[in-house]
This record gives structure tokens, C-alpha cells and sequence, in this order.
């Protein structure tokens, strides 16, 4: 397919899709709390220091559930909403079920912050200046952040399932729910970099190691002993479904390119990371892939810009309607 026939197929998919949320203009700002809670970077950043210093994988996890948050409703905390009689979170859905966690962390940085600028500083906040640290804290790069969010009052278990792309998407669903988020070709493959740190569970990665569509393709090949080593922890079928493996198996706890070298090499642990750079229709995300691959501060620079962008997904009903939570799990009384 060309690149012209590419685009138009594109173009199709996404305007078949309604566009509920958006990454523009948000009313957020870098000095937000300057004057009502001036400490709160500081304390964010000595929390995720002590979180990851216990364990790096922490870092891995604060950035999934930003991530996880801001595709669902905007970048709006509701990712963090327990189920209650009243309220369906998003935690059970799908794709969010036994895949999140790291809500300890943001439980001991709110009630931090309320004992010290109560009623002041939204969960939503709290996840997007985390998960900034969390990417710093294990070698990536440093971005400021827009400040200002407000926490939402609902969360979206349905919207979860359409909205969050999976490790069975294939490149062009994975593209469309992206830009539905008003995120481009660019921003989905700078923003996957994210898997240069943390751990896929085998329920994720079974079809690419045993499965037909993954290994049988010449475009999508995996080494054998890489192989052998997966499938010797993951069996094929019957248990393990929550056994872990890293997606960058060179550097798992350091936020590097490594992962992009891997897709390289068609070693990408799941299915819908290989497909960027091995997809018959990724003429554009190959590119970038191999730009990523071989060019560390291209990468950090597109992947901060592009958090920012992921960071201002906004739900304008949230600016009306939304509050500051005093606990991040439920919605003020
Ligand atoms: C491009 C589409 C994406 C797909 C299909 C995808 C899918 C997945 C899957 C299947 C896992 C493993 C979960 C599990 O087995 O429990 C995972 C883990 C992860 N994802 Fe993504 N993801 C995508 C984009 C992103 C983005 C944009 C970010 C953040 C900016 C991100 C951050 C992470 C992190 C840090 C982990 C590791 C979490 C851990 O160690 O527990 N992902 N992702």
C-alpha cells in the first residue's frame, strides 16, 4: 500500500471516530500553585525518590496509570477511583484489571500534600508530576509540567475498553486511538518508548511467542533463544497468565532507547510494539522507529514534548464540574 492509500485509509478510520476529548489549550499553567502550595514539586519528587529507590520498577508503574488516566476521560485522576455502591472505576475494567498498580504511591503523596496544602493540589496533578519523576528518576529526560487539573467526579470502565489500545491492537487501531486523543503518528511512537522500562505480563506476549500471527511472519521474527527463554516462563497455555517478563530486555530499569534497538532487531516482547517497526503499513513509524533507534535525544525530546501533549488531554467538563479530591480514591462526600 502506498503512502498516499495509507493516509486516506487513515483519514477514514479517524474520522469514523468521534473526538470527545482533546489535547488543546487546557487552562493549566507551569506556576499554578506557586502561591497556594509552593512545596508541591518538592514533595512529589522526594516521594518518587523514595519509591524508586525501593524499587525501580515503581517508576514503570506511575507512568502507566498517567498514561492509563489521561486516555480515559482526559488526564482527570478517574483512573485512581475505587469501586463503590455509587461509582464503577476504571480499575476492574478489561484492560486495566490485574495490568495497574503503584496507587499505594499516590495515596502516600496526597496525604502528604493534604497535611500540608489541604484541599489544594488534584490527584490528576499528582499523577502527572509523578509520573515526570518517575521517567527522571530511572534516566530519562526532564520536562516541565502544566499544572491545574481538576479531578473528575466519574471514571469510565466502558470508555476503558475502547479507549486504551491493547497488546492485540493492530498499527492502524493503535494510530486511530491516538489521534482520537489528538495525538499524532509521531506523539504514538515517541510516547511507546515508554516501554523502555517495566514488565508485560505473559497473557500479553503468548500469542507472540507461541501464536501464529506473530512468530509465522518473516516481517516479525524473534530470535530463538530469546524465544526459548519466554516460552520457558510463559507456557502455552493453562496458568502463568500474570507472570512477568521485561519488555526491554537489555536495560529493563533504565529509560533509554534500548527498546527502539529491540523492535530493530524484531525482538519486541508484544505483538503491537513489534508492529511499528515491522507492519507492512508502518512506512512513517518505521522511520521514527529507526530515528529513535539511532538518534537517544531525538527520542527524549519528541517523548517529553509529546508527554506534555498526553498531560493537557483534557475533558472540559472536568474544568465546570471537577474538584480537588481530598482522598484519590473516592469523590468528596
Ligand atoms: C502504543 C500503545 C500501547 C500499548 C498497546 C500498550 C500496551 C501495554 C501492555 C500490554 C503492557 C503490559 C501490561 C501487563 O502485561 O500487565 C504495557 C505496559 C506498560 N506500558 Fe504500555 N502500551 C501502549 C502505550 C503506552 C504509553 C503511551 C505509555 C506511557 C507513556 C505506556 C507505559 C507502559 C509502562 C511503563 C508499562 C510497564 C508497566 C509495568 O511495569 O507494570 N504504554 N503496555
Amino acid at each position: 500500500m502506498g503512502s498516499v492509500q495509507w493516509t486516506l485509509l487513515l483519514l477514514v478510520v479517524v474520522s469514523i471516530c468521534s473526538v470527545h476529548v482533546h489535547a488543546s489549550d487546557p487552562p493549566l499553567t507551569l506556576d499554578y500553585y506557586k502561591k497556594t502550595c509552593p512545596a508541591v514539586l518538592e514533595l512529589v519528587r522526594k516521594e518518587m525518590e523514595c519509591a524508586v529507590l525501593s524499587d525501580p520498577r515503581n517508576a514503570a508503574l506511575i507512568l502507566r496509570l498517567h498514561f492509563h488516566d489521561c486516555f480515559v476521560q482526559g488526564c482527570d485522576g478517574s483512573v485512581l477511583l475505587d469501586d463503590t455502591i455509587d461509582l464503577q472505576g476504571e480499575k476492574e475494567a478489561p484492560t486495566n484489571k490485574n495490568a495497574l498498580k503503584g496507587f499505594r504511591i499516590i495515596d502516600k503523596i496526597k496525604n502528604l500534600l493534604e497535611s500540608e496544602c489541604p484541599g489544594i493540589v488534584s490527584c490528576a496533578d499528582i499523577l502527572t508530576v509523578a509520573a515526570r519523576d518517575a521517567v527522571l528518576l530511572v534516566g530519562g529526560p526532564y520536562w516541565d509540567v502544566p499544572l491545574g487539573r481538576k479531578d473528575s467526579k466519574t471514571a469510565g470502565y466502558e470508555l476503558s475498553s475502547i479507549n486504551l489500545p491493547t497488546a492485540a491492537d493492530g498499527l492502524l487501531s493503535i494510530i486511530s486511538k491516538f489521534m482520537e486523543q489528538g495525538l499524532s503518528v509521531t506523539d504514538m511512537v515517541a510516547l511507546s518508548g515508554a516501554h523502555t522500562i517495566g514488565m508485560a505480563r505473559c497473557v500479553n506476549f503468548r500469542d507472540r511467542i507461541y501464536g501464529d500471527y506473530a512468530l509465522t511472519s518473516e516481517a516479525n521474527p524473534i530470535s530463538e533463544a530469546y524465544l526459548q527463554n519466554l516460552r520457558s516462563s510463559c507456557p502455552p497455555a493453562g496458568g502463568e497468565d500474570n507472570k512477568e517478563s521485561a519488555m526491554d530486555y537489555e536495560t529493563p530499569e533504565l529509560f533509554d532507547n534500548s527498546y527502539y534497538q529491540i523492535l530493530l532487531r524484531g525482538q519486541g516482547l508484544i505483538n503491537s510494539d513489534q508492529e511499528l517497526y515491522s507492519s507492512i503499513l508502518g512506512i512513517e513509524t518505521k522511520r521514527l522507529v529507526q530515528n529513535y533507534a539511532e538518534n537517544p535525544l531525538a527520542f527524549f525530546e519528541q517523548f517529553s514534548q509529546s508527554m506534555v501533549k498526553m498531560g493537557n488531554i483534557t475533558n472540559p467538563e472536568t474544568y465546570v464540574d471537577g474538584e480537588v479530591r481530598r482522598n484519590c480514591r473516592f469523590v468528596n462526600t
